[in-house]
């Protein structure tokens, strides 16, 4: 088979990421896929910036709307990240053009999803985006393929790593909130703004595509009663240990009588309980259904390698698949057939 040509726009530390492991694993997943991928062009807005990998052979574009759009490219992958301007811009430009299309970004999925979706199953392409919720955890796939005839009662979980990553230094080593974000920063876990993961949006994004997903219903990023953790103190989390419990932020989606309720705040967990248990960048997800019970899915949840190997898991698949043989639908029911939102009254 031909090679797949992937072009991929946003070269941050996920996209530096992608590159690097589908330049290390190129004979790996050559068999695996039965072609080989091959990176033929990239976009970034510095063209001058060393990252340690060699894009010599992919042909640079300023703008990813026109990468999104070249006829050098099977898969657009968006690393851009943002929920408006150049991502999505390009992801719908990828998606008219008939390319299949990657992305890691769950702000434009949590505010324009629906309709993105909507391109892309008319057009009959593929819209993956495993690496939007939970990093490296198949959640996606998990609650879209794997689960299929459960009916979801509650999804919820630990769905920020630089959240989880800064508690859970707090506690263990009485550091300031102040350096633990840092060094998350430093590690490339936080989002360009991090304001967006310590004040919960990060997670409110996640969780309104895990509650789409869950319950076929819209998704709702606006209706999340949503509060961060910028203002957990030491103080705070010495009371709730002494108290035998742990502080957590936590993203719950659940199946009311009068509708779906979403929320995100810290929460206090019991030191003994499973989801206390799960420390630093790790995130985890619980998922309760009538056929299956109760599963719990936990692994590392941000950062270069856990995230590119998610995006790397999609672009595998975009591989794999052929006209006729492709997956189901981009949210686990056709976009034009999700439910209204109801909210929990
Ligand atoms: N900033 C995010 C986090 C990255 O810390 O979880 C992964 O989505």
């Amino acid at each position: 088979a031909e090679a797949l040509r992937v072009g991929i726009a946003g070269l941050g530390t996920v996209g530096a990421s992608v590159a690097r492991v589908l330049a290390e694993k190129a004979a790996e997943l050559t068999r695996q896929c039965g072609r080989e991928i091959t990176v033929t062009a990239v976009s970034a807005r510095d063209a001058t910036r060393d990252r340690g990998i060699d894009l010599s052979a992919a042909k640079w574009f300023d703008d990813p709307v026109e990468l999104a759009r070249s006829a050098d490219i099977d898969v657009f992958v968006e690393l851009i990240g943002g929920e408006d301007g150049p991502a999505r811009a390009s992801v719908i430009a990828a998606l008219e053009a008939g390319r299949h299309v990657v992305t890691a970004n769950k702000a434009l999925l949590s505010r324009h999803g629906v309709a993105l979706a909507e391109i892309a199953e008319e057009k009959g392409i593929l819209l993956n985006y495993e690496a939007a919720v939970a990093g490296g955890i198949p959640v996606i796939k998990t609650m879209r393929e794997a689960m299929a005839g459960n009916t979801i009662s509650r999804v919820f979980g630990i769905l920020n790593g630089t959240c989880n990553y800064i508690l859970t230094r707090m506690e263990a080593e009485g550091l300031s909130f102040e350096d633990c974000l840092k060094d998350a920063q430093r590690l490339g876990y936080a989002e360009a703004d991090p304001t967006f993961d310590i004040e919960g949006n990060d997670t409110a994004h996640k969780l309104s595509i895990l509650t789409s997903l869950a319950f076929g219903s819209r998704i709702a990023p606006d209706d999340i009663y949503l509060e961060g953790i910028s203002n957990i103190t030491q103080a705070d989390i010495r009371a709730a240990s002494e108290l035998g419990y742990r502080i957590k932020l936590l993203g719950v989606a659940l199946r009311t009588e009068s509708g779906i309720e979403q929320r995100v705040h810290p929460t206090m967990v019991p030191t003994a309980s499973v989801i206390a248990q799960v420390h630093g960048v790790t995130n985890a997800v619980a998922i309760e259904t009538d056929i299956l019970g109760e599963l719990l899915l936990s692994g590392p949840g941000a950062g270069g390698n856990a995230t590119a190997s998610a995006v790397v898991g999609d672009i595998a698949d975009i591989a794999k698949s052929r006209p006729g043989f492709q997956h189901g639908p981009v949210f686990g029911r056709p976009a034009k057939e999700l439910q209204p939102y109801k909210k929990a009254r």
